[in-house]
């Protein structure tokens, strides 16, 4: 892995290029071709770093910092979750983050990560769901119809053909939004009064509700043999979307357990409470669904590898382009150890330009 020709910068890719990529390469083909990528880094997992996200949390919300490397490279997302924001015009996550080169240290891609946070959570929950849901399962209830559920919805329409919505959100402003910008995608979509009615033959439960405390969205009741459930808003210590009787009818899939047992659903129950890592059922080393009847869950919190494998992707896809921005980001000066001679001759520069 080689450093850039021009040593101060490095690729930055702002929100608008990121927009413009997904928009020229089609969100559905980039979410297949992303989750390609996850999927190769999930089948290498043990070549990777691991540590759970450090996170710093304060009354309405967390900042955290997630990195890995698997030796050549080095990524890390900065990201926050503050549900309360929507009330004031902000968002409840936004990330940005960085891939470098181990051999050098020096950064290689600087990109934002709001958008592909989204990208990269829902392609990493169509994985999950490829295995561990019915491979007939058609109908997807989606429960918080905020800024992920679209990126769902289409993730596992590309990856699974999942083609009927089932949309609920306790604000149907959001769910009239969500139905309106996924029409042109092809779904057959029902908007429900409640999550209850949301659930009523689905074969697939997403839930994406943001709320910082322990919900439940989901109760056992609800949660009929057979369906796969990805919960993606629990995602923090206390705040979780289910139920406790509805982690003990399942088998639960997870991404890092030594993070997940601390922010997902199963913080809910003991710490030595049986999980499979979602790396081994991809890999064929445990079994994903077993039976028809079987209830999985894929107990979702967002792992440093998968925004690893987003910026790899992302970095391979602009490799060459002359439209991203350069970010005069790293100080270079002609001798490396005369930083302080740089600034005398910024300084000198200056003087003479007065
Ligand atoms: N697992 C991951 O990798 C991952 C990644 C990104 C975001 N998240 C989490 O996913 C959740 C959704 O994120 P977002 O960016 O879409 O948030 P958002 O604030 O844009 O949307 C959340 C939606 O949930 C709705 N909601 C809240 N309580 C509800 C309830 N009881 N029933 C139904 N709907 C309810 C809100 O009205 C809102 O429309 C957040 O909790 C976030 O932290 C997880």
């Amino acid at each position: 892995m080689s450093v850039p020709a021009n040593l101060n910068i490095v690729p930055f890719i702002s929100v608008e290029n990121m927009m413009d990529l997904v928009v020229a390469t089609g969100v559905e083909r980039f979410l297949v071709e992303l989750a390609g990528y996850i999927e190769d880094d999930f089948r290498r997992w043990e070549s990777f770093d691991k540590i759970p996200r450090v996170a710093s949390h304060s009354r309405d919300g967390v900042i955290e910092l997630m990195p890995t490397s698997d030796g050549t490279l080095y990524g890390f997302k900065y990201v926050n979750g503050h549900p309360k924001n929507t009330n004031s015009g902000l968002q409840t996550v936004t990330a940005f983050g960085v891939l470098s080169d181990v051999e050098s240290g020096y950064p290689l891609l600087l990109s934002e990560m709001t958008i592909l946070t989204a990208l990269r959570t829902a392609a990493t929950s169509a994985i999950a769901a490829k295995y561990l849901a019915r491979k007939e399962a058609r109908t997807m209830a989606l429960i918080g119809n905020g800024a992920q559920s679209e990126f769902q919805a289409l993730a596992f329409k590309s990856l699974l053909g999942i083609d009927r919505l089932r949309l609920y959100d306790i604000d149907p402003g959001a769910t009239a939004r969500c139905r309106r910008n996924l029409e042109r995608f092809g779904f057959d979509i029902e908007t429900c009064i409640s999550a209850e009615q949301a659930v009523e033959t689905a074969d697939i439960i997403t839930t994406a509700t943001a709320d910082k405390h322990n919900a439940t969205i989901l109760t056992d009741n609800m949660i009929g043999p057979g369906v796969h459930i990805n919960g993606v808003g629990g995602d923090c210590p206390g705040k979780t979307e289910m139920h406790r009787d509805v982690l003990l009818r399942a088998d639960i899939f997870v991404e890092f357990p030594p993070q997940t047992r601390v922010e997902g659903e199963i913080q809910q129950l003991s710490f030595d409470h049986p999980v499979t890592e979602l790396w081994q059922v991809i890999t064929g080393e445990k079994m994903g669904r077993s039976s028809e009847k079987q209830i999985t869950l894929f107990d979702s919190v967002g792992f440093a590898i998968e925004d690893f494998s987003a910026l790899r992707y992302v970095r391979d896809r602009v490799s060459g382009s002359t439209s991203i921005n350069q970010l005069d980001l790293l100080a270079d000066p002609d001798e490396p150890r005369d930083l302080f001679g740089m600034l005398l001759r910024r300084q000198a520069l200056l003087a003479s330009a007065c």
